[in-house]
């Protein structure tokens, strides 16, 4: 082949194996990589000189809650702008599919934290196929690979959720899972840390967990806690992935809460140990604050907490808790009592924890960002470009090919999504063009909705998705199904 859609002359490519960068030119035809070389010989519809520019595989968000917005606002922006290609969606133990609703939940809104994917008409997928089929229809602008979530089939199977299923509620569960993995889901995630899983003994998990050897799908868990337990909620974790040999991976690792401060090294050396004998990896945001549904048991007064959302009080959103309550003569708990149900931010990591983890050689990055939120952690919108810009360049954390590998190959390799993640030739051309020297957030806690800055450009599939100018207009996102193991 001598003709190609794009040739990117001159880039300074970080292939996303980590390995040291290399300055080549790199050839893009029917939406793959088709040539590598110091100099390609090659005619293009459209060569780009992108001399003193980083090229990258497009960046892997391992962890989202997407995924009812990869339907409903398919242009995707909060990700493509940062350069991220795939999303990787279900985490948490709450995914849109397989969900059937009851009428009470269709009443009054789904269980706790399915609310962080939309209000109860999001979700209309009651089989995983049917999620697949919608994806193909919105055409959006990320690919996209699933997770099954605990907690949702739970809220299928079961009347009530605090409490541990009974033997036909595990059977219809893995029914469910069955379909989901059949139909290409890429794993089971759970959220044992939610009032409305954490009833749910190991046992449950253990027997639905069982489905995914054979599927080749990994196990990720928002675990039981991240307190002061932190240590036992991992081992809970780890057994699974050692009864079934299945890999682990453990969702935005922290610390979380001042009493757990400064316990990473401990958290962390459990996590090698354990990772001499078993496939264990985690995500990590690099923020020192966390983001969910209002929960009564991280209301600390020492904590600071933003209110983001409160379906019976909207007006409070954007004040502190402690703002709350003093208004309204009321503790923090009886504050928080009375938002319900609400969204907060919890300033309540440490950012030596954070940083160690994020360091850490097993550590992905996953944004964890809330698109339905109405003034989301900043970490939707500035995830990726804050570790490169800021993590990377600025606090030197860790060479830019480490940052790059933790948010394509490595994603690639831990949740099995295949000839992504590496700038080689033959692979899916997901990439992303970038100035390594102005590459940096600008979303903040005060301004939460704000485009990062220093992308240049983006291709999903070969196709141009979003410039400096902003979004193309193209959307050539696809739905990934799980093909290949991952060892
Ligand atoms: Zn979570
Ligand atoms: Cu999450």
């Amino acid at each position: 082949m001598t003709n190609c859609d794009l040739i990117l002359r001159r880039a300074r490519v970080v292939d996303g194996s980590g390995g040291e960068p290399e300055i080549l030119d790199v050839a893009i035809a029917n939406g793959r990589i088709a040539a590598i070389a110091p100099t390609l010989s090659l005619t293009a519809h459209t060569v780009i000189d992108a001399e003193g520019l980083v090229l990258a595989p497009g960046f892997i968000d391992t962890h989202t809650h997407d995924d009812t917005s990869v339907i409903e606002t398919p242009e995707m922006l909060p990700k493509i702008s940062q350069g991220v290609t795939t999303v990787i969606v279900g985490n948490c133990g709450i995914s849109a599919a397989p969900v059937r609703l009851n009428p009470d939940y269709q009443k009054i809104g789904p269980p706790d934290p399915m609310t962080l994917l939309g209000r109860a008409e999001f979700f209309r997928y009651p089989t995983f196929t049917a999620y697949v089929d919608a994806i193909a229809a919105a055409k959006p602008a990320v690919n996209v690979a699933a997770l099954v979530g605990h907690t949702a089939l739970r809220s299928n199977a079961m009347d009530r959720l605090d409490r541990a299923a009974t033997d036909a509620e595990i059977a219809a569960m893995r029914a469910d899972l069955e379909e989901a993995l059949h139909a290409g889901a890429i794993g089971l995630s759970t959220g044992l840390a939610y009032a409305n899983a954490n009833a749910a003994p190991n046992s449950e998990v253990l027997a639905l967990a069982q489905l995914l050897t054979s599927a080749h799908a990994v196990y990720t868990t928002h675990m039981r806690t991240e307190t002061e337990a932190i240590l036992d909620a991992m081992q809970e974790a780890f057994d699974v992935g050692r009864e079934h040999h299945v890999p682990v991976i453990v969702s935005h690792l922290k610390c979380a809460g001042i009493d757990n401060w400064g316990r990473s090294g401990k958290v962390l050396e459990a996590f090698d140990a354990a990772r001499t004998h078993q496939q264990i990896a985690c995500d990590c945001y690099p923020y020192a604050a966390g983001s969910s549904t209002l929960d009564l048991k991280q209301v600390d007064p020492r904590v600071k907490i933003t209110i983001t959302w409160s379906s019976p009080h909207p007006e409070v959103a954007g004040q502190t808790l402690a703002e709350i309550a003093e208004q309204w003569s009321l503790s923090q708990l009886d504050a928080a009592r009375r938002l319900q149900p609400a969204g907060a931010i919890y300033h309540s990591i440490s950012e030596t924890d954070m940083r160690m983890i994020l360091a850490h050689p097993a550590t992905m990055i996953g944004s964890d960002g809330l698109p339905h939120d109405p003034r989301p952690h900043p970490r939707l919108w500035g995830t990726f470009p804050r570790v490169l810009g800021r993590y990377s360049r600025e606090e030197k954390l860790f060479p830019l090919a480490t940052a790059i590998h933790k948010m394509t190959g490595l994603p690639a390799a831990r949740f099995g999504i295949s000839q992504r993640g590496l700038i080689r030739e033959n692979f899916h051309a997901d990439l992303v063009l970038f100035n390594p020297e102005t590459i940096l957030d600008t979303a903040t806690f005060t301004d939460p909705v704000r485009p990062s800055q220093g992308i240049h450009s983006v291709w999903v599939n070969g196709t141009l998705t979003y410039t400096s100018t902003g979004a193309t207009g193209e959307r050539a996102g696809k739905f990934l199904k799980r093909e290949v193991s991952n060892d």
